[in-house]
């Protein structure tokens, strides 16, 4: 089976392991445009919707949040709760609760996700993950934030029944989560989410987020742009890591960050991004 397009980086940095020097651009080959919740400054966050745009604005891998149902589905949801990006609160007027974990996925799937952003995506819905998968397979990554820390054997089950280990990225906040899915799918390349400083010292605060990584067998740093000055990147590139950044709207700070070598950035206007590094429409 050829190595999928989204990992080829792992191949470009090989001379890096083996100790020869790299110039910018041989790495900048392997740089990832990652649509963050989907294009979601122009269509409503982690909907089919959003996903499509962030594919058709020349995104390499595509970026959702997974939480699971009261029923034991999963489903598309950045925060805990409907509230901010449904019409729970006019479908729903019992005083039951807005958290995806204490809703059915027919409840969930009752609301309109597009609406609050735009009358462009009235009636958009929830997606499943497995549809979220499928509108993805083929044409971009799948970028998978786990967000509960219980449930990285779910997602596992769910990615290895539709066989496409090969083709996902997975990631979290929560080490469990990662180290849970990798119980079951240890092949799959990870990553660990950190927005934590630790320390003042960068070289320090790589060591402890590499030190994170490591533990939960995750091969990708992902941190919170701020964080991710040149000593910092240098220092997770000597320990043969990659590192992306999330979330980057603003085209100088975009610019600042490839300068300095990163590889990956995750962000709300991927078409922004693609014109940036000059890989045209
Ligand atoms: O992909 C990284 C980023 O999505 C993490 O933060 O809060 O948007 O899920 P958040
Ligand atoms: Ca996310």
């Amino acid at each position: 089976m050829p190595t999928p397009k989204f990992f080829q980086g792992i191949l470009l940095l090989l001379p890096l392991l083996v100790g020869c020097s790299m110039s910018e651009g041989f790495r900048r080959q392997g740089f990832k445009i990652i649509a963050h919740r989907g294009a979601s400054k122009d269509a409503p966050e982690n909907t089919l919707a959003a996903l499509e745009l962030g594919i058709r604005q020349g995104a390499d891998g595509v970026e959702f949040d997974v939480y699971k149902t009261g029923d034991g589905w999963l489903a598309l949801m950045h925060d805990k709760d409907v509230l901010r990006t449904t019409n729970f609160k006019d479908v729903f007027t019992d005083g039951r609760s807005a958290k995806v974990s204490e809703l059915s996925l027919a409840e969930l799937r009752s609301l309109d996700a597009g609406s609050w952003l735009s009358a462009d995506y009235v009636g958009e819905k929830v997606p499943t993950f497995e549809e979220a998968l499928e509108k993805l397979r083929g044409r971009a990554t799948p970028v998978i934030e786990i967000k509960p820390e219980d449930i990285g054997q779910d997602v596992a089950m769910i990615v290895q029944k539709l066989a496409i280990e090969k083709e996902v990225f997975v990631q979290s906040f929560s080490p469990r989560a990662i180290s849970d899915f990798h119980k079951v799918l240890p092949e799959v390349t990870t990553g660990y989410l950190t927005g934590s400083k630790v320390s003042d010292d960068s070289v320090e605060r790589a060591r402890e987020h590499l030190r994170i990584a490591r533990e939960s067998g995750a091969s990708v740093v992902v941190c919170n742009y701020k964080l991710a000055d040149r000593e910092y990147i240098e220092e997770i590139h000597r320990n043969e890591f990659f590192v992306w950044v999330y979330t980057v709207d603003d085209a100088a700070v975009m610019r600042l960050l490839m300068e300095r070598g990163i590889d990956g950035i995750i962000t709300n206007v991927p078409s922004v991004l693609r014109d940036l590094s000059g890989r045209g429409k």
